[in-house]
């Protein structure tokens, strides 16, 4: 695949670093990181426990300052939470005292949005993430995956053009996960693309998603490598049992053998 055209490019990282200020001193996290993600494209980043993808993920999402270089949206510096973008944290995030529904329509509220649309649109994506008759209910009437289902709804309320993802399925059993997968693949592949960052510790899982699957090394992180993933446009989940399928996902997992990681 060639390199991205700088037109096309949405997210562009320039010697991207992150080093914490704690009170047992510095604690270096990412080196600096260089890549460029295109406007549509969908990315995963994958990587051992620790070495600093939602560090970089909260970064893109302007929740936490960068340490040294540059990190731009649309060519502008990203400082402070960005409007077109739509998160998906690691934890499902919910307010214990607001139900389902409302959880998912306090994008809409935060935004100021019209209610009425907002509701219909929270309506579809409930179906859509297998939740109904659960709108009423309060998070901790849910499970873990049901949760951060609600909360990938919650993401996705507002439409965002860009979509940065944390584990968004670590919680959820492996057909559900498997389903997620599908539905994430339909919800990018019609429509007006997303730009979508997703972090997952599933190699199959960022197989079959992405355009590109970034792999970062263990802590202080930096990119260890990046593949094109040139898997046909439209993909079901038959083509994991394909022989390209086989050697994307051989390739990925070969590098954390070489880090010497072996917890993926
Ligand atoms: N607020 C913080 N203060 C100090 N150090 C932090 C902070 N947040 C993260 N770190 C450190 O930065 C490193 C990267 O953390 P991060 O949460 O980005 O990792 P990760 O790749 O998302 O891990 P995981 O796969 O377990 O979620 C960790 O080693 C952690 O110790
Ligand atoms: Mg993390």
């Amino acid at each position: 695949m060639p390199s991205p055209r700088s037109d096309d490019v949405l997210i562009e990282a320039r010697g991207v670093a992150k080093t914490y200020q704690t009170k047992d001193g510095p604690v270096e996290s990412l080196r600096p990181l260089d890549f460029a993600i295109r406007r549509g494209e969908f990315v995963s980043v994958v990587g051992p426990s620790g070495c600093g993808k939602s560090t970089l993920l909260k970064m893109v999402a302007g929740l936490l300052p960068i340490s040294g270089g540059t990190l731009t949206l649309a060519g502008q510096p990203i400082k402070g939470p960005q409007k077109d973008v739509g998160i998906v944290f690691q934890s499902a995030v919910l307010l214990a005292w607001r139900s389902v529904l409302d959880n998912i329509l306090l994008q809409a509220e935060m935004r100021h949005m019209p209610m009425g649309p907002a509701r219909t649109r929270a309506a579809e994506l409930i179906a859509m993430a297998g939740l109904q008759g659960f709108e009423g209910k309060y998070p901790w009437q849910l499970s873990g995956g049901m949760q951060q289902r609600a909360s990938i709804c919650r993401a996705l309320l507002h439409d965002p053009s860009v979509l940065l993802m944390d584990e968004p399925f670590g919680a959820l059993d492996a057909m559900t996960r498997e389903k997620m997968n599908l539905e994430l693949r339909r919800i990018w592949a019609t429509g007006e693309r997303k730009t979508v960052m997703l972090i997952t510790h599933s190699i199959p899982e960022a197989v079959f998603l992405s355009d590109r699957v970034i792999v970062i090394s263990e802590r202080p992180g930096s990119i260890a490598a990046v593949y094109d993933i040139a898997l046909p446009e439209e993909r079901g989940l038959d083509i994991m049992a394909s022989p390209e399928f086989a050697a994307y996902a051989k390739t990925v997992r070969g590098h954390f053998f070489a880090q010497g990681s072996l917890d993926h």
